[in-house]
Order: structure tokens, then C-alpha cells, then sequence
């Protein structure tokens, strides 16, 4: 009852947000996309504005205490499998900014890449009531016991990041994966690299070399860019040599360490580094740089995510280049996934995935995301 009631104010004040976004309103803060990171604990929403609040008081006609206490447009818990972590900061950042920017108390809780903890937030957040969860796994192995957990609680949940079997999701009507295709990331690097003077062949030998500096092997996004990069050059008819394949975790150092023991062991062997992200990437191109070797010259990088560091790279000429990870559109798909389900929609197995395109990033276009 209670719930019912949060839900139609909410999507009352989302609906009069959406009609003042159609008029002249402009976006909030389109140049500063990066917000300040609040603690933790707990965040409460900055009331939406006047608009809102009035939409909200003429939607709660018998208003009453507990109308008037969501005028804020409900509580939304978020999980991130960990702060950490360059690219899901990114993203968070947008989470909040665009579920605070629509009137929802936020609450985003740090996972520190510990599944236990997670599942203690999770259970806290239903414990306390939110009326929707946006749940980066910290683990996909976990996913069942999510999926069980906020299914057996009634909770609408919309999961990001790190995506289950359609299989997994179809025990739940209320459950939505809003992500990419990995699949695309990695065939997109493979063609950065088929994309240069020699297709990564440098040395002439007709094969290409490379290392691959791996994410969390357990993580589908790794797995995928790791076979389909590699695929991309098979496809086009390139002979390849994996000289090393290295669980970098995501993580800049390690793709440093990783990237400067390769190149003490292979030196000029290694025609091209991928790596499944850009962290990984700026810390390769660290020991790379250390090597005395220059990129796109004797040899060849690539990441993913279009982080602003990497995007930096790519327009010096420090990196081949890059695959932009949409943060900003996958938080707002997951937004609107989530408004859909907080408004009744129920999704069937086989289509509660929801994909937004990966784009490949160049020198020529990459001024387009600077
Ligand atoms: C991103 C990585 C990130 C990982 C976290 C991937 O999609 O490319 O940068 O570390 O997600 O799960």
C-alpha cells in the first residue's frame, strides 16, 4: 500500500520532470559530469525543485504522512562491486547524478570486492525498505543467490556491470541487466589494430604478436574481449602469437607490472598489447614508455572504456586507441530500466537484456568525446 503510493508520486514527479525537460529547462549541468563522490552512507537527495515538489503534492491528493514523506520520488539503493575502480567511478558518478537530478534519495554502498559485504547491503538496503536496487555484482558467480534475494523480497532490481545468464534472470520478472555486448568491445579492438599501416604485423614476419592483459578472468567482459580482439584479427585472415596472457584485474599497476615483465622477457617480440581496459592500458603504456619503446611506431596499445586519461593518450598518439564503455548511457538505461519496472513492467526470460553500443575511439574522431 505504502509502496503503491511511493511508486505513483514518484512517477508522477518523474512525468512532470519529463515535461519539463520537453519544455525550455535546460539539462542540469551539462559541462560537469563528474560530481562530488558523497561518503558511503547515505546521500540525500538535493529536492528536486519547485516543479517537482508541486507535481508531487498534486499527485498525493489524500496526501497523508507517508505521501508526504517520499516526495523525493522514493529510495533507491546501489550496489558498486567496489569503489576502486576507475571506470565504475565513472559510472557511479552518473548514477547519482541522474537519480538525484530526478528526485530519488540515493544511497550507493561500497562493495570493496568482497561478495559477503555485498550481500549484507543488499540485505540491509531490503531490510530498510528501498523501493528499487541497482546492483553491480561483485562477483557473477553470485548471481543466483542475488537474483534469490531480491526475488524473494519483491524488490525491482535492475543489475549493471557484470551480466548474468539469460537463464539466471528469467526466475525473476522484475529483474533487468542493463550493460554492453562484450562481444563488440573486443572485435573493436581487433579492428584498431587491423585498422594500422600493417594490421599489427610490424616486424614483417606475417604474424602479429602480442600480449593480452586480462580483467577479472571470472568477469564476462573480460572473457569476451579477450576472445573476440584476438577473433577480429583470425577473422581477417591474420596469423597470431599470444606471447602472454595475464590477469590484470582491471587495475593500472598490475597492467604495468605485467606489461614491463613482457617486454624485459619479449622485448621487441611484442607487436601489439591489448588490454581489456583502459586502466590497464595507461599502466602498459607506463612500462612501455620505461622500455623506450613508442607506441604506434614499434608497437601497438589498446584499451577500453575511454577514460579521460586514455582518451588523453589517444589524442597524442600514446595509444592506438580506445572503445568508449558508455557510462553516461548505461546509467541512464538503467535509470529508465528501472522507472519501467518501478511503473509495473515485468520482463520475460530471453529479454532482460538491455545493450548500449560500444563506439571505437581513433585519433580521428576522438576529439568527439574529449
Ligand atoms: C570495464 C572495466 C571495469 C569493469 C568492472 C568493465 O566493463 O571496462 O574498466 O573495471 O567493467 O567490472
Amino acid at each position: 500500500m505504502k509502496l503503491k503510493k511511493i511508486i505513483a508520486v514518484a512517477m508522477a514527479s518523474t512525468m512532470m520532470l519529463a515535461m519539463t525537460a520537453c519544455g525550455n529547462t535546460p539539462a542540469p549541468a551539462a559541462d560537469n559530469t563528474t560530481t562530488d563522490t558523497p561518503a558511503a552512507d547515505n546521500t540525500a537527495a538535493p529536492a528536486a525543485d519547485n516543479t517537482a515538489a508541486d507535481a508531487t503534492a498534486a499527485a498525493a491528493q489524500d496526501a497523508d504522512a507517508a505521501a508526504a514523506t517520499v516526495g523525493e520520488g522514493g529510495n533507491i539503493g546501489v550496489c558498486i562491486y567496489k569503489f576502486d575502480d576507475a571506470f565504475m567511478t565513472t559510472y557511479r558518478n552518473a548514477l547519482q547524478e541522474i537519480l538525484e537530478g530526478k528526485g530519488y534519495t540515493v544511497t550507493v554502498m561500497d562493495g570493496k570486492n568482497d561478495q559477503a559485504e555485498q550481500n549484507n547491503q543488499i540485505n540491509n538496503f531490503i531490510a530498510q525498505g528501498v523501493d528499487a536496487l541497482i546492483i553491480n555484482p561483485v562477483m557473477t558467480s553470485a548471481a543466483d543467490q542475488i537474483i534469490a534475494t531480491v526475488k524473494d523480497a519483491g524488490v525491482p532490481t535492475v543489475l549493471i556491470n557484470r551480466e548474468p545468464t539469460a537463464e539466471q534472470m528469467g526466475v525473476y520478472d522484475k529483474l533487468v541487466y542493463v550493460g554492453c555486448d562484450a562481444r563488440q568491445s573486443g572485435t573493436m579492438q581487433g579492428e584498431l589494430i587491423l585498422d594500422t599501416a600493417n594490421k599489427g604485423d610490424i616486424n614483417g614476419d606475417g604474424k602479429v604478436s602480442y600480449i593480452m592483459i586480462q580483467g577479472d578472468p571470472e568477469n564476462i567482459d573480460a572473457q569476451y574481449r579477450t576472445e573476440f580482439s584476438v577473433k577480429a584479427l583470425t577473422d581477417a585472415g591474420m596469423e597470431v602469437e599470444e606471447l602472454d596472457l595475464q590477469r590484470g584485474d582491471w587495475d593500472r599497476n598490475k597492467g604495468q607490472e605485467i606489461a614491463q615483465n613482457d617486454l624485459a622477457k619479449f622485448g621487441d617480440e611484442i607487436e601489439v598489447v591489448f588490454c581489456n581496459n583502459d586502466d590497464m592500458a595507461i599502466g602498459a603504456l607506463q612500462a612501455i614508455q620505461a622500455a623506450g619503446r613508442t607506441v604506434n611506431e614499434d608497437i601497438y596499445l589498446v584499451g577500453v572504456d575511454a577514460l579521460d586519461a586514455a582518451l588523453n593518450e589517444v589524442a597524442n598518439g600514446n595509444m592506438t586507441g580506445t572503445v568508449l564503455n558508455d557510462a553516461q548511457g548505461q546509467a541512464q538505461g538503467a535509470v529508465d530500466a528501472m522507472e519501467a519496472l518501478l511503473g509495473g513492467k515485468t520482463y520475460a526470460e530471453g529479454e532482460q537484456s538491455i545493450y548500449v553500443d560500444y563506439v571505437k575511439v581513433t585519433p580521428d574522431n576522438v576529439s568527439n568525446f574529449q
